[in-house]
């Protein structure tokens, strides 16, 4: 009920205001970007999710996407049908007609039944001029023998030159990644959508931030990590590879940031988004580091923090 009643006012507050996406630039204020939509509301990854992420005033949302078997771009977190649909099995083994007959509602709240699976070009189509996306480019491939050849590649580079992308692509292309059709259809669509100012392309797939990095520049492209053993690369690889790629920005597990850390991040001009803060004493701690974004199930909660312990450090300007 609390949830509610901040949804509503901030959604009141919300609708006073002017267009919510923006950039997401270093000093540039904190953004708030609803995770999977507004997810603690509305069934993740979802059209519904989607609108009451701009209707709370979120300046972004973050989606998921994923290849069906006939390689439509569709948006879903899970490599399965099952937790967020009444469908089952392999999200790569269906076709999008198949995704398009199921229920992606109803799982959450009955109230939200006939809910369907969005492909991105849908969620794109809704959000344009309203509010920004993070699209999350899932890892739907195990490249570790890639990465190590571009590891090796890399020698003492320090950041991308003609010579090494040339060689990068090559060596991508002859591993036959997943990866790189999933990113090269996102590249399409956002082109073809003409939305390069109102997207952000995320990934933890080092070889979906290579390939963007060297495919799209036009794009700004930021590297999803944390300094977890359960991760593919160490912290020291995770920075290597993203300097390397000379990504936009870090978007940190909010556990694995620090404030020295920030700071090492923002000397470099680079952005930092946390994920996934839903606890409003994590909310405050992060805020008060001077985080650039910060990626919530709970917009309308982060909004409220983010304009009173914002404001108080002058880093934010009143959206409302
Ligand atoms: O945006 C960051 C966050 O979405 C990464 O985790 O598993 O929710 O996609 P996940
Ligand atoms: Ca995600």
């Amino acid at each position: 009920m609390r949830y509610i009643l901040t949804v509503m006012l901030v959604g009141l507050l919300g609708t006073t205001g002017c267009a919510r996406y923006k950039a997401g630039v270093v000093g540039d204020g904190v953004d708030v970007i609803a995770h999977r939509g507004a997810s603690d509301y509305a069934p993740e990854n979802t059209l519904a999710a989607f609108a009451l992420a701009e209707e709370v005033g979120a300046e972004w949302v973050e989606l998921d996407c994923r290849l069906t078997r006939d390689e439509e771009v569709i948006v879903m977190h899970d490599d399965t049908l099952d937790r967020t649909t009444n469908g089952t099995g392999y999200v790569r083994e269906a076709s999008l007609h198949e995704v398009k007959q199921l229920d992606a509602g109803s799982w959450f709240e009955d109230k939200w039944r006939g809910e369907r699976v969005p492909t991105l070009e849908q969620a794109l189509a809704q959000a344009k001029w309203k509010i920004g996306v993070y699209i999350e480019i899932k890892d739907t491939a195990d490249d570790a023998p890639l990465i190590s050849d571009i590891f090796d590649l890399a020698n003492g580079l320090q950041k991308h030159d003609d010579l090494f992308r040339k060689d990068v692509m090559d060596l991508v292309e002859r591993s036959e990644t997943r990866n790189l059709l999933l990113t090269r259809k996102v590249i399409e669509i956002i082109r073809k959508h003409k939305m390069y100012r109102h997207v952000v392309v995320q990934s933890f797939s080092p070889t979906v931030i290579a390939v963007m990095a060297i495919e799209a520049p036009e794009i700004r492209v930021e590297f999803l990590g944390a300094d977890d053993p359960d991760h593919s690369m160490t912290w020291e690889e995770y920075l290597r590879w993203g300097y390397l790629f000379d990504v936009d920005g870090f978007n940190v597990h909010y556990e694995s940031l620090s404030p020295g850390r920030l700071a090492a991040f923002h000397r470099a001009k680079k952005s930092v988004n946390v994920w996934t803060v839903n606890d409003v004493e994590d909310m405050k701690t992060v805020l008060t580091w001077g985080i650039d974004g910060i990626i919530t199930d709970k917009p309308a909660v982060a909004l409220n923090h983010t304009n009173t312990v914002g404001a108080a450090m002058g880093i934010k300007e009143q959206n409302f």
